[in-house]
C-alpha cells in the first residue's frame, strides 16, 4: 500500500501548548447534540454518527446522541430557524454535529432580527460564542490526477484556514435595506473590535506555533478600516510570539496564492467574511469540497472545547436524498470532535486514518471521481476501524 498521507492532523501536534487538550478526560458519557439541518445534511450526519458509534465501541467509550432540527427543517417545523429549545439544548451538549443547512426554499425568507434569526447555524455560533473556526484542508495524493489541481503544486499542501466566526460583517450592526434617493440601498457594517480580533489572533498564532509556525493574516488592509485595525492589533500580539513568521496577505492576493502556490502556507487567519471564502478556496487544494472538515472552537473548560463540528461544503439540494453526498468532510469532523470536544486524539487519528485507508481501497463517491455510495463509503470506513 501506498505511504499514507493523511495530512494535517496526524503528522505531529495539532494543538499549542495553551490550547492543549493532551489529558485524557473520561466523561462517563459524552452528550452530542446531532443537527442533520437540509439538503444532504441528514444524511451525511448519519455517517458521521455511525462512524462516531464505531470508534466510541472500540474505545468504550459512552456516546448519547439526541437529534433536533435546524435552519430550514426547524423553519417547515416551527417558523424558526433555531428554536430557543435548541441552543438551550447546545448549551447543555458537550458538542454538537451538524449536517448542513440553507437551500433555495428558505433563501429568500425575511426575519427581523439580525443574522441569528436568519440562519440557525450562525445563531449557534453566535450563542455558543465558538469563536475560533478550524478549516484545515491537505492535498490528498490518493486522489490521484481527480484533483483540480496539478500534483506537481499541491502535493503535500497542508494548511489551516482559522475564520474568525462570531464578528464582524456577518454580525456586526447596522444592517438592512432601506431606500434612499428613490433607491433601493442594501447595507452591513464589517466591524471588529480589539477583543474581537485579540482572542482570535493569539489562537492563530499558538495554532501557527504548534504547527510550522507561519502565520498568514488575510485581510483588506489597503481599502477597509476594519482590516486596518485588524492587521495592527495582529501585529502587536505577533511581538508576543516571535518564533512565529508572521506575514500579512491582501486576501485576493491571498486567494490567488492559495491556487498557485499552496504549500507556502501553514496557518492562514481571517475574518468571518474572508476565512470563509478562503476555506472554500481550500477545497481546490483538497479536492472537493465535500472532504472538508471543520470545528468551531469557544473557550475551553476543563481541558476540552465546546464546540460545533460540521463539514464545510453546504446542503447540495441537487443531490439530496439520492445516498450519493460525499461522507468524508463529515466523518472528519467527527474525528475533530474526538480530538477537540473530547481531548481523544488517539481515536481521532484512528477515524483520520481508516478513511483514508478505505479511500485507498476504492471507496470514493462520485464528487472525487468514485462509484461509491454514501452508505458504502461509511461502511468502508467503520471496517477499516478495524
Ligand atoms: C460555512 C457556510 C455558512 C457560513 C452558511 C451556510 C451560513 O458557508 O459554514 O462556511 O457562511 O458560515
Ligand atoms: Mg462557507
Amino acid at each position: 500500500m501506498a505511504a499514507t498521507h493523511v495530512g494535517c492532523g496526524i503528522e505531529g501536534p495539532t494543538l499549542p501548548r495553551r490550547l492543549q487538550t493532551s489529558e485524557r478526560h473520561t466523561v462517563a458519557e459524552f452528550r452530542i447534540l446531532a443537527l442533520g439541518g437540509d439538503g444532504i445534511g441528514p444524511e451525511v450526519l448519519a455517517s458521521g454518527l455511525k462512524v462516531a458509534r464505531a470508534a466510541a465501541r472500540l474505545h468504550a467509550i459512552r456516546l448519547s446522541v439526541s437529534h433536533d432540527l435546524l435552519h430550514g427543517a426547524a423553519w417547515d417545523r416551527w417558523e424558526t430557524f433555531c428554536q430557543d429549545e435548541t441552543v438551550a439544548a447546545a448549551h447543555a451538549a458537550d458538542a454538537v454535529l451538524v449536517g448542513a443547512v440553507g437551500g433555495p426554499a428558505w433563501d429568500d425568507i425575511r426575519v427581523a432580527g439580525g443574522p441569528e434569526r436568519q440562519d440557525g447555524l450562525m445563531r449557534l455560533r453566535r450563542e455558543l460564542d465558538t469563536f475560533i473556526g478550524l478549516r484545515p484542508a491537505w492535498h490528498w495524493p490518493q486522489l490521484g490526477d481527480h484533483a483540480p489541481i496539478k500534483r506537481e503544486l499541491a502535493n503535500a499542501a497542508d494548511l489551516l484556514i482559522l475564520r474568525e466566526m462570531c464578528g464582524g460583517i456577518m454580525f456586526a450592526q447596522p444592517r438592512g435595506q432601506t431606500r434612499k434617493d428613490g433607491m433601493r440601498v442594501g447595507f452591513d457594517t464589517a466591524a471588529y473590535n480589539e477583543r474581537e480580533v485579540r482572542r482570535f489572533a493569539c489562537a492563530g498564532f499558538e495554532l501557527a506555533r504548534a504547527r510550522r509556525s507561519l502565520l498568514v493574516s488575510a485581510d483588506k488592509a489597503n481599502v477597509l478600516e476594519s482590516s486596518k485595525l485588524w492587521r495592527e492589533i495582529v501585529s502587536e500580539i505577533g511581538l508576543e510570539y516571535p518564533d512565529v513568521e508572521l506575514r500579512h496577505m491582501y486576501a485576493d492576493n491571498c486567494a490567488y496564492q492559495m491556487v498557485m502556490n499552496p504549500r507556502q502556507f501553514d496557518v492562514i487567519i481571517g475574518c468571518n467574511l474572508i476565512g470563509d471564502i478562503l476555506s472554500d478556496v481550500a477545497g481546490s487544494i483538497s479536492g472537493a469540497l465535500g472532504l472538508l472538515p471543520s470545528a468551531c472552537l469557544g473557550a475551553r473548560r476543563c481541558g476540552r472545547f465546546k464546540g460545533i463540528f460540521e463539514p464545510v461544503h453546504g446542503s447540495a439540494p441537487d443531490i439530496a436524498g439520492m445516498g450519493a453526498a460525499n461522507p468524508v468532510g463529515m466523518v472528519l469532523s467527527v474525528a475533530m470532535m474526538f480530538e477537540y470536544g473530547m481531548c481523544r486524539r488517539d481515536v481521532a487519528q484512528r477515524i483520520r486514518l481508516a478513511t483514508v485507508r478505505a479511500m485507498e481501497n476504492g471507496a470514493r463517491t462520485p464528487d472525487i471521481g468514485g462509484e461509491s455510495a454514501t452508505k458504502d463509503v461509511t461502511e468502508a470506513i467503520v471496517s477499516e476501524l478495524g
